[in-house]
């Protein structure tokens, strides 16, 4: 490593939706000259699918957790914070493999990152995986627990997320897996708050978002922050066009949608975290049987509480008498891609959603947790590119709302439009693209 030059440390959060745009924006910085290492976890640097980018150096430590265990969110933040963060801190400090490091750009997830970073005299800068509107709530989550408004389910509109007074139900703020009568008292939610609020104390935020999808979110934000670059979506001008995945893909479903007509397809994905029960998983195939159409399911082995992936590959088989396809893991910006899809069944995972609207493909969301629920709102309220069925899997709902989506030309008009509107942002010279310049000045400044 030359001991002149600009040096990032990018590091995610190791989990697939983090790794993602993370790996995007770090092949954008080496195309920009910039010297880059990329900080995985053990763990995921054996399991990687696919060789880096090239000119991308990738580091490790270890995340404390042992081999056999996928950990959850809470715990995995617990052992990242001790053993995760002492190996971080030997890196990065002055005999470590990585001394010549001169800024952090760190999940905004991982507060002992710009702690550390700010101890050692480092510049550290906040990067954001998910949505500009859902961080602004997660940053409001005090506002919201003093007026009283995170009581779920509600159809009542909130006022303490600003700019989204007037569509913005406590159903679509960001909700945690343990069914607490309130947001505001699940300890995810407020874990993940709290992470936010630090992570606005950085020197500035980047977010994996376009300003013409968030131009308010991101003002707001603004208004809170040292400063804010909405560079996204990474993904649709990345020259690192191989998978990022921690899965293999089956291309086979590839060779299955060659085989279907335009547009007549559904894609259903609930994205690398979220776990159904059987009863959900049930009425989920009900619904999409009931629709007529074709569709590719995407089922990881561990998605549906107590059932094995032959059993429900069975199920599905039975169901549809071979109008079903699943895989345990698809190449999902492909499939987006492929002319026999004719619209995404998602639970609104931002990098599903940023890879769907680039490709104008119209959305039914199911939302799983936290930023979903506000990503999904605003796809159906603000966006208009889909329909949200929100905390509702009754089959009756699935098969509505998906043969709605199918016909709409409005919501395909619409989706087409962002989709078009995104390609500019990310072209020279368009908005995103040009904030990712003002970035790159931005950190070549930091080292002087
Ligand atoms: C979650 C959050 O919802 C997201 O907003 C946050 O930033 C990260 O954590 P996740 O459940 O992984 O993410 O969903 P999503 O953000 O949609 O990311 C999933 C990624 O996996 C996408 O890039 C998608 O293309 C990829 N994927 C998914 C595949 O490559 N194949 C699949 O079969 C399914």
């Amino acid at each position: 490593m030359d001991d002149a030059a600009v040096h990032v440390l990018v590091f995610p959060w190791p989990r697939q939706g983090h790794i993602n745009p993370m790996l995007h924006f770090a092949t954008a910085l080496v195309d920009a000259g910039v010297q880059v290492s990329f900080l995985h976890t053990e763990r995921n640097l054996r399991r990687l699918a696919h060789a880096p980018p090239v000119g991308l150096r990738l580091l490790s430590i270890p995340d404390g957790q042992p081999d056999d265990h996928p950990p959850g969110f809470l715990e995995l933040q617990e052992s990242m914070s001790t053993t995760g963060s002492a190996a971080y801190r030997a890196l990065l400090s002055a005999a470590g493999a990585d001394s010549t490091v001169t800024c952090v750009v760190a999940d905004s997830t991982i507060p002992f990152a710009f702690d550390i970073a700010d101890e050692l005299g480092i510049p550290s800068l906040a990067f954001v995986t998910h949505s500009a509107c859902s961080y602004l709530a997660l940053l409001s989550m005090p506002k919201l627990v003093e007026l009283g408004e995170t009581a779920f389910p509600a159809d009542d509109l909130v006022r303490g997320v600003p700019g989204m007074e007037g569509f913005l139900r406590r159903r679509d703020l960001p909700r945690g897996l343990c069914c607490a009568e309130k947001c505001g008292e699940d300890p995810l939610v407020l874990k993940l708050a709290e992470v936010t609020a630090r992570s606005s104390k950085a020197r500035a935020l980047i977010v994996n978002t376009a300003a013409s999808m968030e131009r308010s979110a991101l003002a707001h934000i603004a208004s809170c922050t040292a400063d804010v670059f909405a560079v996204g979506p990474l993904h649709a001008k990345s020259r690192f066009a191989a998978s990022t995945s921690l899965w293999r893909e089956d291309d086979g479903c590839m060779a299955w949608l060659d085989g279907h007509e335009d547009r007549s397809v559904v894609y259903v994905s609930l994205g690398s975290l979220a776990v159904i029960t059987h009863e959900q998983f049930t009425e989920f195939l009900a619904g999409l049987a009931a629709t007529g159409y074709a569709f590719l399911w995407v089922l990881r082995p561990d998605m549906v509480q107590m059932a094995s992936s032959a059993l429900l590959r069975e199920a599905v088989g039975a169901a549809e008498g071979g109008r079903g396809r699943v895989v345990q893991w698809a190449p999902q910006r492909d499939v987006l891609r492929h002319r026999a899809v004719g619209c995404f069944l998602t639970h609104a995972g931002w990098n599903s959603t940023l890879e769907c609207a680039v490709e104008g493909v119209p959305m039914v969301c199911w939302p799983f947790f936290v930023d979903q629920q506000t990503n999904s709102r605003f796809v159906d309220a603000v966006w208009r590119t889909g329909l949200d069925m929100k905390d509702i899997s009754d089959r009756g709902v699935v098969e509505r709302t998906v043969r709605e989506v199918m016909k709409s030309d409005e919501i395909r008009g619409m989706a087409q439009a962002m989709a078009q509107q995104l390609r500019r942002d990310v072209a020279e010279p368009g908005l995103s693209s040009s904030e990712f310049e003002r970035l790159v000045r931005f950190i070549e400044e930091l080292k002087h």
